[in-house]
């Protein structure tokens, strides 16, 4: 990592890497912000991105690639069997991961589709340290069910824990003992925990589950869609692991765990999936279902340039000077919001920064989707489109009940080498603005809910007319700024 000091004595996070394509980016006034957001059914999916001014709703297929990655788009090997650019992706794998075998499929859940199909049965019991959405539905579709066994510390907001990803072992040992190892068909670890504000795992921990799995036959997966951040985490925050070349970390990952997949729209910063393994067995179980939902063996249901790009990226998400600008800028982002008052999940983790969404609208009931009313407000307040990560997010109990989430959290995604620290400043002034006029905001009710998957595509409307009373405060505090 780049040791830049400063003379002012404010260290700043200092981008390793130059910008030389630019998108340009359109702000609307709050009047049209405010029907751009009703007009979306106050799910901030539904936007158009013409209407979006800072998109921080993901960092998922929208990063920035490097010169690198788009120059090896263009050698890219059309061949539909045994195309060289598997053999390259394969071999960035092998390097990265020290795998022998890759299966290629067309994005993260893609990957999570083939998990679910070889290994997952009827009353199966998938223990992991948190869900991810798409990870959960695949699993229940299959009639499995996914049993949380993070850390107590991971679901307690702020915190000065360094890895709140990590899995309790003593509650995976409980598990173990009451559903017996034979219905587990693996334990899965999400590095970078998503829905907990993207908290990193400890390389301890990886080693432990690993062992503990080893120990009972159970096979142990590592979803590293989000490794990137996670690694910079191990790096930076792990005492034993400081002296580690990132790769070192990598190739032990490879080690302790049976299967690894992820999605390259996040690792690689491309747009795709894999699945890697160094266990024949395991590798011929899963492999029938890559021609089956994605696309031949040598590409997956990928675009060949794509792969070109990930393989590239792969290289490249081995360097700190690279790797770093993410985590970064989103402790940046937190700092500044700590600074005016916002309250954030900390320590502030990868991915994104993450709002504390019930401690901003303590006066909202969860019944009326905070995160959801939240993410809508700030999108009005200041066209940043962010992501509801809360009750919107989960699917309603068999019996038609509320499922109401552990956190109703903001997401604001920093997409990586995307957005400046002016940017950065711009979102968290509008932020601390909202929190000012916090009282204002009102939540919201579904009027079309799809049942799985609803955040996605579900459409709410705001209770009350709170939307109006907060563009009419916005232009009497701002005139006639955008
Ligand atoms: N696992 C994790 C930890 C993820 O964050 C995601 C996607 C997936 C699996 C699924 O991968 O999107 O390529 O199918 N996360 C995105 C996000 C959607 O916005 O956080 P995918």
């Amino acid at each position: 990592m780049a040791n830049v000091k400063f003379f002012s004595g404010n260290p700043l996070p200092l981008e390793m890497h130059k910008t030389r394509t630019v998108q340009k980016l359109t702000l609307l006034p709050v009047e049209q912000r405010r029907d751009a957001m009703l007009d979306a059914g106050c799910n901030t999916f539904l936007l158009q991105n013409r209407d979006v001014f800072l998109d921080m709703l993901t960092d998922s297929g929208t990063n920035a690639m490097s010169d690198k990655q788009v120059a090896a788009m263009m050698q890219a090997d059309d061949s539909y069997a045994g195309s060289e650019t598997f053999v390259r992706l394969q071999d960035a794998c092998t390097h990265m991961f020290g795998t022998k075998f890759l299966l290629p499929a067309h994005q993260g859940r893609a990957c999570e589709n083939i998990l679910a199909e070889a290994f997952v049965s009827e009353g199966s019991v998938v223990p992991m340290n948190f869900h991810f959405t798409t990870t959960k539905a695949h699993i229940t579709r299959k009639g499995g069910s996914v049993e949380e066994i993070l850390i107590d510390e991971g679901l307690n907001i702020n915190s000065t824990h360094p890895f709140k990803g990590d899995i309790d072992m003593a509650k995976l040992e409980e598990l173990v003992a009451k559903v017996g190892a034979e219905n587990i068909p693996f334990v899965r670890i999400e590095a970078g925990t998503n829905l907990i504000g993207g908290q990193p795992v400890s390389m301890e921990n990886f080693r432990a589950v690993s062992a503990f799995c080893r120990s009972k036959g159970i096979r142990f997966v590592i979803d590293a869609s989000l490794l990137c951040d996670n690694l910079y985490f191990i790096k930076t925050r792990e005492e034993a692991c400081k002296d580690m070349d990132l790769v070192e970390i990598t190739r032990e990952l490879g080690c302790l765990a049976d299967i690894i997949y992820f999605s390259a729209r996040k690792l690689g910063c491309a747009r795709g999936g894999a699945i890697v393994t160094n266990n024949r067995t395991m590798f011929e179980a899963m492999r029938e279902f890559v021609p089956l939902f994605e696309g031949f063996l040598t590409y997956g249901g990928m675009s060949v340039r794509e792969m070109e790009a990930m393989a590239v990226g792969l290289y490249e998400s081995l360097d700190m000077d690279f790797i770093m600008q993410a985590p970064q800028f989103i402790q940046a982002f937190s700092d500044e919001l700590q600074a005016k008052g916002v309250p954030v999940v900390t320590p502030a983790g990868g991915l994104g920064c993450h709002v504390n969404a019930s401690a901003f609208l303590p006066h909202l009931d969860q019944s009326q989707y905070i995160a959801g009313a939240l993410a809508a407000a700030v999108f009005v307040a200041s066209g940043v489109r962010g992501m509801e990560r809360g009750t919107m997010s989960e699917q309603r109990e068999p019996d038609g009940t509320e499922r109401f989430a552990e956190m109703e959290l903001l997401r604001l995604a920093l997409p990586k080498r995307v957005f400046s620290l002016s940017q950065i400043k711009y979102a968290a002034d509008r932020l601390a603005w909202l929190f000012e006029n916090r009282s204002l905001i009102g939540g919201l009710r579904y009027v079309e809910e799809p049942q799985i998957m609803r955040f996605f595509f579900g459409r709410l409307e705001p209770v009350g007319d709170w939307m109006d009373k907060l563009v009419a405060a916005f232009r009497r505090d701002f005139g006639d700024s955008l």
